[in-house]
């Protein structure tokens, strides 16, 4: 039985992973920081065959412990800091964590492995955030990275980290450029889901507005659930290499909009939606859109939900949530 070590289990993409893996025959182990984390429950009870190890990867010696439990063959850096907004306002936080965090997992899977590095497999959840000024469209893995938060800063260190390690001790480390992908599961604070759970609420009468910030940036969003299918195709590749996973498409947050409304009768969106300067960032990612070719041609991954279908599954899900919370 295959065995995968996962951090950021109670995040969107480690439920997915670890669902995957688990219906693959893999035994999942997770890694969850705090002493009491909420999220215990949510993993326990979506994903109840993933065990659970305590630890924080800003902590080595509790990675170690970690990796002396889990004995992994594959492990998924997938714990971060992702809120890129959150990330100015608590920049050394996130430098620690989504940056310096990779350095304690890369080094932690090389004292692991010994002197026998072929016996685990690496992969970092790096970020098309790291584009962001792009200087090429669509965005590539050669595209040059210029990113414009403290995030996308921390994530390029983690980036070229993952190379450095791949080259510097031939370890098998991929790094996975993954654009924006959600789901039912994508947290509230980020703008899809926060659109789609509004929706929900005004269409039932429980919420009259919503408040947003920049309307015009563009992101290529995906399914969760298709992108964590590419992380593992990385690992099961014979070389460790670097792929952007994308759709190849963007849509504005307007379009989001208009899509998000519409599953729920209503065309004219402008009415409810208000636009407040709290939520612009000190710098945007005016517009990213991937090229996911190589990730195509390399390991035979193609996106299987669409925009449309990608809002509709999320309006419908917190729909249902919102009416079974409010009791209708
Ligand atoms: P998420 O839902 O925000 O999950 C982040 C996870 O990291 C949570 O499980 C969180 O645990 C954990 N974490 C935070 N600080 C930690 C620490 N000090 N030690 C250990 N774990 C810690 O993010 P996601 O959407 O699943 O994304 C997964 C990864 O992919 C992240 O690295 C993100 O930056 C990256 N990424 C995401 C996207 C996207 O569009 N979703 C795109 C590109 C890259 P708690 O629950 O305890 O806070
Ligand atoms: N969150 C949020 N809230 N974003 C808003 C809002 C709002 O009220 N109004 C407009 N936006 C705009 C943001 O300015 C940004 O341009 C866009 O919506 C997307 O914001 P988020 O959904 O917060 O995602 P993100 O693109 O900043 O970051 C996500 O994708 C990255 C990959 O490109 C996160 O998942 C990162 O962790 C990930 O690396």
């Amino acid at each position: 039985m295959p065995r995968a070590f996962i951090t950021g289990i109670t995040g969107q993409d480690g439920l997915y992973l670890s669902e995957q893996l688990i219906d693959k025959g893999y035994e999942v182990y997770g890694l969850i920081r705090g002493q009491n984390n909420p999220k215990r429950a949510l993993v326990e009870s979506e994903v109840p065959g993933v065990k659970l190890i305590t630890g924080d990867i800003t902590d080595l010696s509790s990675l170690m412990r970690a990796f002396n439990t889990a004995q992994p063959d594959e492990v998924y850096n997938l714990g971060a800091i992702s809120f890129v907004a959150y990330s100015w306002e608590n920049a050394k936080l996130t430098t620690d964590v989504t940056g310096n965090g990779v350095l304690n997992v890369l080094e932690a899977t090389r004292l692991y492995a010994g002197n026998d590095l072929s016996k685990v497999r690496f992969y970092q959840a790096s970020s098309s955030e790291m584009f962001g000024k792009v200087q090429e469209v669509p965005q590539r893995e050669s595209t040059l990275l210029w990113p414009r938060s403290p995030y996308g800063v921390a994530k390029v260190y983690g980036h070229y980290m993952t190379i450095n390690y791949r080259e510097s001790y031939g370890m098998h480390a991929s790094s996975g450029i993954l654009f924006n992908h959600e789901s039912p599961r994508r947290g509230p604070e980020f703008v899809t889901r926060k659109v789609t759970q509004a929706v929900a609420r005004i269409s039932l009468g429980l919420q009259d507005k919503v408040s947003l910030g920049n309307l015009d940036a563009k992101r290529d969003w995906g399914f969760a659930g298709d992108y964590v299918d590419a992380m593992w195709r990385m690992l099961q590749a014979d070389e460790a290499d670097d792929y952007v996973v994308a759709t190849g498409e963007t849509h504005s947050i307007r379009e989001l909009l208009d899509v998000a409304f519409k599953r729920v009768g209503i065309d004219d969106w402008e009415k409810f939606v208000f636009v407040d300067p709290q939520f612009f960032r000190p710098a945007e990612v005016d517009l990213l859109i991937g090229d996911p070719a190589k990730a195509k041609e390399k390991l035979g991954w193609e996106p299987k939900v669409g925009f449309p279908e990608l809002v509709t599954m999320m309006v419908d899900s917190d729909v249902e949530k919102q009416r079974a919370l409010a009791g209708k």
